[in-house]
């Protein structure tokens, strides 16, 4: 009998400490293919990763349709907000399963509805926002009978921007007119604008902690530097310029809404790429990739993947992704975020976001 109750009881401590809540209920996540699950696998698109060897390092060395050797970045964070299991993407998850969060990241997709289509289909992030409105009304359907989370506790990442350079402003002749109609300025003037109204929307759906990524060095992707040569530098710098107004006004509009939309907490991630890579291989791909700059279907990735920083010509590997979400999550300096980086955002109130961006001026006004 005493054996039986200690047998239980020893039972039941395992189970509270196997069943430890994740830091936030539920994690929404929007972006392109640096996010992507496998909500392409269905699309009529090249931009998709369901095949060999993408995965080849991922739990069973399925591919998934993640972009990459195994985890992307918004994985890492899922295991660092303490989820149990990854964020299923859109296209597969169902039921009850919504209640943890979803991932509605699509590969080529981008600010712009037009930007990628020259590889398929696609899901904007105008068309993630109302996969997500979806979401919200199973989640209010689910919520008549049982409980579910309250989405205002909720994390929210967005990842884009990336292809409305490369596969829009930087693909002139593909149909895209973008180049011809703006300076990169004004190209980005449009985005941010567009990237605004379209938060305004998720905000409205119930979102209050959202980050947003700024974009890396995309200049100095493989893809872009076979196709644009560097005329000498490291990196193709007509790309990474014009990507930096567009990182600098998306800094501005986490301010602006900030302001504007009063129980809002956004914070804005930078991108930590920097062009010295350390003893990292990153003038190769790790798979042989196609003419589009993806893996050839079933061919042999390289041995060493995680002393490379390219998985293909556009992705990184597992090892980048990994770090990728561990600065997102808990930042090194603050040099690249603004306010505050992930692990913040989900554990402290806007009040404390709010005085910790004045306490930051405050300090830079004392220091200058
Ligand atoms: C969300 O979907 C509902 C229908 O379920 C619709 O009435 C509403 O307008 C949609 N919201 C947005 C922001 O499009
Ligand atoms: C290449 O670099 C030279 C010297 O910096 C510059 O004058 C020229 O405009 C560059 N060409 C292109 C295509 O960027």
């Amino acid at each position: 009998m005493m054996r039986g109750a200690v047998a239980v009881l020893t039972l039941l401590i395992i189970i509270t400490i196997v069943r430890c809540e994740p830091q936030v209920p539920c994690y929404f996540i929007f972006g392109d293919s640096l996010s992507d699950v496998g909500n392409n696998n269905d699309l009529v698109t090249k931009a998709k990763a369901n095949y060999p060897p993408y995965g080849i390092d991922f739990p069973g060395a399925i591919p998934t349709g993640r972009f990459s050797n195994g985890r992307v970045f918004v994985d890492r964070i899922t295991e660092l907000l303490e989820f149990d299991n990854y964020i299923l993407p859109f296209s597969s998850a169902k039921g009850e399963e919504i209640l943890k969060g979803v991932n509605y990241a699509s590969g080529a997709a981008g600010i712009r509805y037009e930007t990628g289509q020259h590889l398929g289909e696609r899901i904007s992030m105008y068309d993630q926002i109302m996969n997500h409105n979806e979401t919200v009304a199973k989640i209010k359907e689910i919520g008549k009978t049982s409980a579910v989370p309250k989405l205002e506790e909720c994390l929210y990442t967005v990842n884009i921007g990336s292809n409305d350079y490369i596969n829009n402003y930087f693909k002139p002749g593909y149909y895209y007119i973008s180049s011809s109609l703006y300076n990169p300025d004004e190209f980005a003037e449009e985005l941010i604008n567009q990237y605004a109204a379209n938060l305004k929307i998720l905000h409205s759906l119930g979102a209050r902690k959202i980050a947003v990524f700024g974009l890396g060095l995309i200049g100095c992707s493989l893809g872009e530097i076979y196709t644009f040569g560097t005329n000498g530098s490291l990196c193709v710098d007509k790309i990474n310029a014009a990507v930096q107004p567009f990182n600098q006004k998306l800094v501005n509009m986490v301010d602006d809404l900030t302001m504007e939309l009063s129980d809002l907490q956004l914070t804005y991630i930078g991108s930590a790429a920097s062009t010295d890579t350390g003893s990292a291989i990153a003038d190769a791909p790790c798979c042989k990739v196609r003419d589009d700059f993806q893996c050839i279907e079933f061919e042999a990735a390289c041995e060493g993947r995680n002393n490379y920083i390219f998985w293909d010509g556009f992705h990184t590997t597992e090892a980048v992704n990994v770090l990728t979400g561990e600065i997102a999550y808990s930042a090194l300096d603050t040099k690249h975020i603004h306010p505050v980086d992930i692990k913040t955002l989900v554990s402290i109130d806007r009040e404390s976001m709010i005085n910790q961006v004045k306490n930051s001026m405050s300090s830079l006004v004392s220091s200058a």
